[in-house]
């Protein structure tokens, strides 16, 4: 029987391409370019299946183009880039990568809030400048984080993760608010109180965002939930841009409205708002929170395992809309 054909449509490890090899006829991107959306699309066609790393969006259109396709596999835990209702209508089976990046995920997320309320950037660009000719009693004093409040909005497995290391490691007194409350045993392990968003944005001395990017969470976080913050607060966003309005973000940077930002996820990444590369109080990394080599190695298994499993099983280990399989393409 001939091999059925997929696509991957970024560079990936090259012991990812090769086990895929076993099972499909595979078509790699191996020199990593940036296709446009034609491209992808004219790549795509007779492809059963396509590999994707959460850039590519996934909609009516692209499916319609598309009879072949069958399942995308997303090497992410966010899936914004999918139409999922357009994916499930046109029988199309959707999968992401959850679980298995979840703690270095969390460990990032914390390293952010330290990085920002400890200003190590700031410092180090004014060492690395030879601006360091004495100490000084309040040199670059940032924020306590030991003993401060914790505010998680999105209270999902990482933020849950952010949650523990806050309240077991660093003795923080965790808040959270997420679209629905969790059940008093997860409250517990995570020591973590529920509040409304109005209380989380007055209350946080360090305010961590991990919810998943829709239209309902677009600018979750502009100009009027900044105005409610604490003028001593920090913010970390390690969830997606567009949750934040960068531009207003800076500003308040910039007024010194709010202390300090971390950010790894940006509106429109790879590009940065400009605001935000002159502001000196925020700590900017490239969408790095889940990037350990071996974190990436287990996203990149996972994702092709779904491939391989529904592809040669039908079934699917981390499906999304699993009732697509219902109507799905064959
Ligand atoms: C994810 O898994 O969603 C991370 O942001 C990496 O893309």
């Amino acid at each position: 029987m001939s091999k059925l054909s997929i696509l991957v449509a970024r560079a990936i490890f090259p012991e990812t391409i090769a086990r895929l090899a076993q099972c499909f006829e595979v078509t790699a991107n191996q020199s990593d370019d940036l296709w446009d959306r034609a491209t992808l699309i004219e790549k795509l066609r007779g492809k059963a299946g396509v590999f994707t790393t959460g850039g590519e969006r996934i909609d009516a259109e692209l499916l319609a183009a598309c009879p072949d396709l069958r399942i995308c596999a997303n090497m992410a835990v966010g899936y914004n880039n999918f139409d999922l209702a357009a994916m499930t209508a046109a029988g199309v089976l959707g999968t992401n990568t959850p679980d298995v990046l979840t703690e270095t995920t969390a460990d990032f997320g914390f390293a952010l809030l330290l990085a920002t309320a400890r200003r190590l950037t700031e410092s180090e660009h004014f060492l690395r400048a030879g601006q360091w000719n004495k100490w000084a009693f309040d040199m670059f004093a940032g924020a306590e984080v030991n003993g401060s409040t914790l505010g998680i909005l999105g209270m999902g497995r990482i933020g849950q993760g952010i949650a523990r290391r806050g309240a077991h490691g660093f003795g923080m007194n965790v808040i959270y608010h997420n679209r629905s409350r969790l059940d008093a045993a997860t409250e517990a392990a995570c020591k973590a109180r529920y509040v409304d968003k109005a209380t989380l944005l007055r209350e946080a001395d360090h305010l961590v965002l991990v919810l998943p990017y829709s239209p309902a969470s677009h600018h979750a976080i502009g100009a009027a939930e900044l105005a409610q913050m604490k003028p001593t607060a920090t913010l970390v966003n390690v969830a997606r841009g567009g949750i934040v309005d960068d531009a207003a973000l800076a500003q308040a940077l910039r007024e010194r409205r709010i202390a300090a930002a971390g950010l790894d996820v940006f509106e429109g990444e790879p590009r940065v708002h400009p605001d935000l590369l002159t502001v000196p109080n925020v700590v900017l990394t490239p969408h790095i929170a889940s990037a350990t080599v071996r974190t990436r190695r287990a996203m990149a298994d996972l994702a092709a395992d779904n491939l391989i499993n529904f592809l040669t099983q039908g079934q699917p280990k981390t499906p999304l809309n699993p009732e697509a399989l219902a109507g799905a393409r064959r």
